[in-house]
Formats: C-alpha cells, structure tokens, sequence
C-alpha cells in the first residue's frame, strides 16, 4: 500500500486508475494553459515568514464561511462530471466533505443529482447554479435546490460561453465515454475503474437528463449544453435569480475590482476570485494575484473567497494571510476521487488541513482569525505593473 503524504502522490495514483478521457478533462486548462500554470506557479512565488519561541498549543483550523461553521475554511469547488471520475462521485465527495466538516458544493453539471445527493447526506450542501437559457429550467433547478435544503446557491458567472480545451476535443469527451477503438484500449488498463462505474447510480448528466426539456439521453446533450448556456447573463438577471433564491449567494468567477463592486450591488453574501481553475480565460491573472486588488476594493463588505490552483495547506495558508476567508479546492479533491473514491478526498481534506494547521503554527499563528498579510512575504511586483 502506498504511503500518501501529498496531494501529488493522489494525483498519480488516479491518473493510473482514471479513463484518459476523464483525467485530460480535468488537469488541463484552456488553449494555451498559461492561465492553468500560472495558478500554481503563482502561489510559490509568495513566501511565508517562519517564527519562532511562540506557544503553539491549541490550535485550531475551525472557521467559518457564510456564517457556517467549517472545520477548516476549505470548500469544495462544483466540478461537473464528477461521477464519470469515480463511481457515484459526487455522492462520495458529499459524504467525506460532511463527515470532515467542510462545505461540498454540486454542479449543476454533476452526474449524481441533486436529490441523489441530499438523499445520502444529512449536512446541507450547496449547489452551483449555470444560467440556462431556458428560464423555465433555471427555475426548476432553483426550486429542486431549495427542496433539497441547499443553504446556498453558488452562481458561476464566467461561464456563458466554454474556454476550448483541447484534449476535450481530441478525446470526443462524452458522458458516459463513447466506445471507440482508442476508448476501450484505454479502459481495458483501468478494468476497476469499468467494474465500479456498472454498479453506478447514474452514467449520465443527473440534475439534466430527464428534467430538462428535449433531453432525454446523453447523445444529444453536448449540443444542448452549447446552444443552452445564456449568452445574455447580466448583473439585472442575477438579480432576479437571488430574488427567486431568497437564501444565501455565492458569485463565483469574479477576477476584476469592477465586477466585485457589481457582486456587492446585487447583494453577494460572498464573491470566489476566481479563473475556472485556468478552464475559461486564458490569459487571465492566476487567481492569487488578482486576489489582493479584490480585497482592497470590497474591506470588509462581503467575504472575499478564492479558488484555482490550491494544491496544499500552504496554498491555503497563504490565500488566507492575503486575506481571503475561505478558499476551494477542485482538482485537488478530485485526484483522491479518482485515487481512492470517498476515503480518496478524505485522504485529500487530510492532508491539507495537516500542512494548513503545521505551517500555520510555524508562522506562530495558533488561529485561522489571527491570520494576516504580515505573515507572507510577498514580492514587490506580485500584482504586476501594468499600464493603465
Ligand atoms: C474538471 C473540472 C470541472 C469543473 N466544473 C465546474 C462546474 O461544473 N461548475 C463550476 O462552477 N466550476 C467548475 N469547475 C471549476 C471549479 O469549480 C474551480 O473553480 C476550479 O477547479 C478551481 O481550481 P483548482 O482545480 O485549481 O482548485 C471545474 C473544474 C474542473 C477541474
């Protein structure tokens, strides 16, 4: 049995287990990648300052973020497809998230739906909301959200239009994987992952298929969710969607100081900078590096979340000591998805809450709220200097 220590040691582990289409579609980022890279890249450049002779005893990670409680204030991302990852994926991810005390929050392009999800936990969750074109849907989605007990809706706002990667389109990405020559030589190497996937509630888009109209299957679904996604979003209609909500909001994809000022308008109990995890704009800043300017513009009128290229507890370390108040990990929790299944992102969660509360004490810091800018070296030019 191999010894994890990191989230790295997951992640090779699921890329021996994972079809190839389903591992690409999750470690790549749009056209060129410089985005997706940089989002990693970006958070070694900050350093942190070691102290020393500081009691260290009682510590703890515990926090909160939109008024709940969290054992440590680490989330976890929407990630569609997350059941073709592992079987019944989401289902597993919401069960280790719950039992650690962390948010999980659904896609609306999961595999699990919403109700095979609430119908397997007892701890609210949270759902991801895509604007559709169809309003009749969106509003479906929003009640079955609200039925299930979601306490907050998460409402992706760079997301009109799909980043192109271009694995997805070498690979023919479907849900379930169209058997092709090159696909069954594939999963004839990953037969455990085949055998758990027959035993799976669900192959196919669960919050969709079924409940949308004109989607019966999944083979006429990728056209769908081109042609559905609402290229018209705007600030009125997020507007309109919190009202019809009623309960807590989430806008995630906010990366200008601008847009923050917007999310503030509409009433945003929390804003997540974020890039996609470098899947929509590249070009874009890394999220970390946006994150400061963010901060300065909204103090402390909403909390300021961050997600995209967290690989560790340091990473959280530092997006905290910048002064985020709560961040998200994607593809870090779905490596030990795909590694292991539920006991995988457990595995995930452990990890980075050891590195977070460890190096948290080496700065001499004993809580999450005694966390500052203080504790970071950052470089005189981590922002940029651009022209106006
Ligand atoms: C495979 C994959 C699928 C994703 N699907 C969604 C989605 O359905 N909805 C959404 O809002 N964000 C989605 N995201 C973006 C994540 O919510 C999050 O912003 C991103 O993963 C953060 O970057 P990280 O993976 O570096 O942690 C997806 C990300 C990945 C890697």
């Amino acid at each position: 049995m191999t010894v994890i220590t990191c989230i790295d040691d997951l992640k090779q582990i699921y890329r021996r287990r994972t079809p190839r289409m389903f591992y690409d579609y999750c470690e790549s980022g749009s056209w060129t990648e410089q985005t997706f890279r940089e989002n990693t890249t970006d958070f070694d450049k900050l350093r942190l300052r070691q102290r020393v002779a500081v009691d260290m005893s009682g510590r703890s990670t515990a926090s909160q973020m939109i008024g709940q409680d969290v054992a440590m204030p680490v989330a976890l991302a929407p990630v569609g497809l997350t059941g073709m990852q592992h079987a019944d994926g989401e289902i597993k991810a919401a069960r280790a998230a719950e039992k650690f005390g962390v948010p999980f929050t659904l896609s609306t392009m999961s595999i699990n739906s919403i109700e095979d999800v609430a119908a397997q936990t007892s701890a609210p969750f949270w759902f991801q909301l895509y604007t559709m074109k169809d309003q009749g849907f969106v509003s479906s989605l929003i009640q079955r959200a609200k039925d299930a007990k979601c306490s907050a809706l998460v409402i992706t706002l760079d997301l009109q239009i799909l980043g192109q990667r271009h694995k997805d389109l070498k690979n023919g990405l479907s849900a379930p994987p169209k058997l092709t020559l090159s696909t069954m030589a594939d999963l004839a190497t990953k037969w455990r992952w085949g055998i758990e996937m027959l035993s799976a509630k669900r192959r196919h888009f669960g919050n969709i298929v079924g409940h949308a109209a004109g989607v019966s299957d999944a083979a006429n679904l990728g056209a769908w969710t081109a042609e559905q996604f609402d290229p018209t979003l705007d600030w009125d209609k997020i507007a309109r969607i919190k009202e019809e909500w009623g309960g807590k909001v989430i806008l995630k994809g906010i990366m200008e100081p601008e847009d923050a000022e917007m999310a503030l308008q509409v009433g945003a109990d929390a804003l997540v900078v974020s890039n996609h995890g470098g899947r929509q704009l590249d070009g874009a800043l890394s999220s970390i590096r946006a994150l400061p300017a963010i901060l300065d513009a909204v103090g402390d009128r909403t909390e300021v979340h961050i997600d995209s290229g967290i690989r560790s507890g340091q990473d959280v370390l530092k997006a905290l000591a910048m002064g985020a108040k709560g961040t998200y990990v994607g593809r870090a929790f779905v490596y030990g998805l795909g590694a292991m299944g539920q006991q995988g992102v457990t595995k995930a969660l452990e990890v980075i809450h050891k590195e977070l509360d460890v190096s948290m004490a080496l700065c001499g810091r004993r809580r999450i709220d005694e966390l500052g800018r203080d504790i970071l070296k950052i470089p005189a030019d981590f922002e940029g200097r651009w022209a106006e």
